[in-house]
């Protein structure tokens, strides 16, 4: 067992002997290992991960909002499903009481419950999984549209920012201090003439016909557990940048990452499209929780969300390719500009099909709400 992620195990409630320890998955954010605990013969296992901190500047206030919304959601449970309240997201305290550990290099440190007999997978295999996951995301909004108190901290700034993104993208253009730009013309056309999208959902949220609810804000298939034998969704995990914002962008993400199976970076853009069999299962699975409470505004705007988030994403892509690769980790030359333009085909192929995009969605939540 690493000498220190023992020593860090101790500072939290584990009242039990740790026996083993070991890492689980080095995510894009953060590492994750497993704990495992002994008491008279029974084993407990825990969660222990490392807050990226140069991602979430403040992991104090991050818990904060993680303990509101995972006793929120555990207290609900309690009293509509038992079982599944047990299978809920803990956060296990510090000895000093807190949320978290700060070690003597700075590092921010979390152990949540293990979720046991839960497996999530990497990619969506099926409608039936798509649909599941989209339910939860779904259930998590509805699981947390009473939380009561003040709003939640926002653990990052300017998220879904999209028309800050285009500033950044203008000025990064204009600059083109690696003369860049000529490799990327039709794309930098592409976005340049589409750049009225960015405002159209801030300025609803602005005038109030959009309401601000709780996002998830990370709503990738790998951040549902489902249970490891029925396949039915047990929790939603990862709970980083739930803060405030638009239902519709959790939604919306799925869009982007949900209905077309080709990777981000694809160079075959021909592999790039909407997958409308997969999108109708997003749209029965989200809409079964939420139909009775979106607003209409909101649901009209779902298929949009999913064009601006993809928009947005191609603005990132295309920006960071400008600037020399700053953000996004390249493993190849080119790379964020062949990811750029997986998100304008997709963005493409959605403006293709939106009418019917919407339409079905209108069909599956009146179905869902009669
Ligand atoms: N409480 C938990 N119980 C069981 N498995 C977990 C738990 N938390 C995370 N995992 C597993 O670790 C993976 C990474 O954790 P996650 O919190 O999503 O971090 P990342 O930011 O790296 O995506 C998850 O996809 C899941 O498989
Ligand atoms: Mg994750």
């Amino acid at each position: 067992m690493a000498r220190d992620i023992k020593s860090v195990a101790k500072h939290f409630h584990i009242d039990a002997e740790l026996v083993d320890a070991k890492l689980l998955a080095r995510g894009h954010i953060n590492d994750t290992y497993i704990l495992a605990s002994e008491k008279h013969g029974v084993t407990s296992r825990y969660v222990l991960q490392r807050i990226n901190h140069t991602v979430f500047k403040d992991p104090p206030s991050m818990m904060t909002n993680i303990i509101r919304v995972t006793e929120h959601i555990s207290a609900k449970m309690r009293e509509i499903n038992a079982p599944l309240a047990s299978r809920q997201l803990t956060v296990i305290a510090a000895d000093d009481g807190r949320g978290y550990y700060e070690d003597i290099d700075g590092n921010f440190w979390r152990v949540y419950n293990f979720i046991e007999n839960a497996v999530t997978h990497d990619s969506l295999e099926s409608t039936e999984l798509a649909c599941e996951a989209a339910r939860m995301f779904g259930w998590f909004q509805r699981m947390l549209i009473d939380l009561p108190g003040p709003v939640l901290h926002e653990s990052i700034g300017d998220f879904h920012n999209t028309p800050r993104r285009s500033e950044v993208f203008q000025e990064v253009l204009a600059a083109d201090r690696l003369n860049r730009a000529k490799d990327a013309r039709p794309e930098i056309d592409f976005v340049s003439e589409n750049l009225g999208l960015c405002n159209v959902l801030l300025d609803l949220a602005g005038k109030g016909e959009i309401p601000v609810r709780i996002a998830h804000n990370d709503t990738k298939i790998n951040n549902v557990m489902l249970d490891e034998r029925t396949n039915k969704g047990v929790c939603v995990i990862d709970l980083d940048t739930v803060m405030p914002g638009l239902s519709v962008y959790d939604f919306a993400d799925m869009i982007r990452t949900a209905t077309c199976s080709a990777q981000e970076d694809e160079r075959d853009l021909s592999k790039v499209a909407v997958d409308i069999s997969m999108f109708e299962a997003l749209v029965r699975g989200f809409a079964a929780e939420t139909s009775r409470f979106l607003t209409f505004v909101e649901k009209k705007h779902l298929v949009f969300a999913g064009k601006l988030i993809t928009f947005e994403q191609l603005i990132r892509f295309l920006t960071d390719y400008l600037a020399g690769d700053v953000y996004y980790k390249i493993s190849r030359q080119r790379h964020n500009l062949d990811r750029s333009r997986t998100q304008m085909k997709l963005l493409e192929s959605i403006i293709e099909r939106e009418e019917a995009m919407n339409e079905l969605v209108e069909l599956v939540f009146e179905k869902s709400s009669a």
